[in-house]
């Protein structure tokens, strides 16, 4: 039974991750400043987890919550490209002040490994499709920047330090406890939920836009493997957490229509800044040297997606 610390634990991937380690009788600690996260994500696991509610710019309590902590699954950020847009500053104390300090803390407890949740929007709007690691990362936005800033960090610290890092580049992940209800949130997320109270979703752009959305179930298991995977296959590295298959906003629509019964019609608004268009993930890397493998395909966790929700009497950030 190994220790881990999730930060951003509240969250919706972080809270996933929590439920997955206590499934397989791990401790664990978990820390959130409820930015973005809900402690209702946490409802019936909170008595089974040491939860900290602790800022992760806050480097004192960061050392005590890494004290006896073997893997760092770190996931705490302001996770909007359109926030980031709007407040770059705060974006970047978020999600690269906060990941160093979070480095630090880790490096001082002789942490085994921490696991970065990075984004794929390190790639930014290269025609190149399907993105791959070693591709040169052309991000947009700021939040762009701040994750690709904070890999660098993970790598810099596993150079200089030695402290084993592995950088997972999600792309669109998306499922149960993904919060609907701001203008930020994921876009599955919220069409599910409009969808379901019968509401218009708004497409931004024609609706080609396309992206590798990917089922948590995949994205909780890559973070599992790349805790586990021998640091000769990974420390130090980056790997694309995707499906390896992408699907236009016109298609989930489309696909959402069936499983809600919504019969309504699609808004186009135009796109929005530092949106990217494509997206499309090569994950032979993480197959290859993390054994990872898609679990769960998009059509499984978009059912699967719905059916959470359809089950929440009282929605998410309603
Ligand atoms: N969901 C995706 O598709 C996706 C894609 C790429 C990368 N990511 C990354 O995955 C991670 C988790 O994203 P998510 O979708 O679960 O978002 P989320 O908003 O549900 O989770 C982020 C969590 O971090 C917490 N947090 C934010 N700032 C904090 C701070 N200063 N101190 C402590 N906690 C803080 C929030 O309260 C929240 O609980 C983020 O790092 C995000 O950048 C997500």
């Amino acid at each position: 039974m190994a220790k881990y610390l999730v930060t951003g634990a509240a969250g919706f991937i972080g809270s996933s991750l929590v439920r997955a380690l206590l499934d397989r009788g791990d401790e664990v600690r978990g820390i959130d400043n409820f930015a973005t996260g809900r402690r209702e994500n946490l409802t019936e696991v909170l008595s089974r987890i040491d939860f900290r509610q602790i800022d992760i710019l806050d480097l004192d309590s960061l050392r005590e919550a890494c004290e006896g902590v073997d893997y760092v699954l770190h996931q705490a950020a302001i996770p909007s490209v359109p926030k980031s847009v709007l407040d770059p500053i705060g974006s970047n104390r978020a999600n690269v002040d906060g990941t160093v300090n979070v480095l630090v803390a880790a490096r001082d407890a002789k942490v085994k490994r921490v696991v970065y949740a990075a984004s794929s929007s390190a790639y930014g709007d290269t025609p190149t499709l399907p993105k791959y690691e070693a591709m040169t990362p052309n991000p947009i936005s700021p939040y762009a920047v701040a994750k690709l800033a904070s890999e660098l960090y993970m790598t810099s610290f596993y150079r200089c330090y030695g402290l084993e890092t592995v950088c997972l580049r999600y792309f669109n992940i998306f499922g149960p406890r993904q919060d609907p209800s701001s203008q930020y949130s994921g876009v599955l997320a919220k069409f599910s939920m409009q969808m379901l109270r019968g509401e218009q979703p708004t497409i931004f752009g024609d609706g080609q836009t396309s992206r590798d959305f990917t089922y948590i179930d995949n994205a909780v298991s890559a973070n599992l493997l790349a805790c586990s995977a021998p640091a000769s296959e990974c420390a130090g590295r980056v790997f694309n957490c995707a499906t390896g298959r992408r699907i236009t906003l016109n298609e989930v629509f489309e696909a959402l229509k069936q499983l809600t019964g919504y019969t309504g019609s699609v808004k186009y608004a135009p796109e929005r800044r530092g949106d990217i268009k494509h997206s499309l993930a090569d994950i032979s890397q993480a197959e290859k040297h993390l054994r990872y493998k898609v679990l769960v395909n998009f059509e499984d966790g978009l059912r699967r997606t719905v059916e959470w929700y359809t089950t929440q009497r009282q929605p998410v950030g309603a």
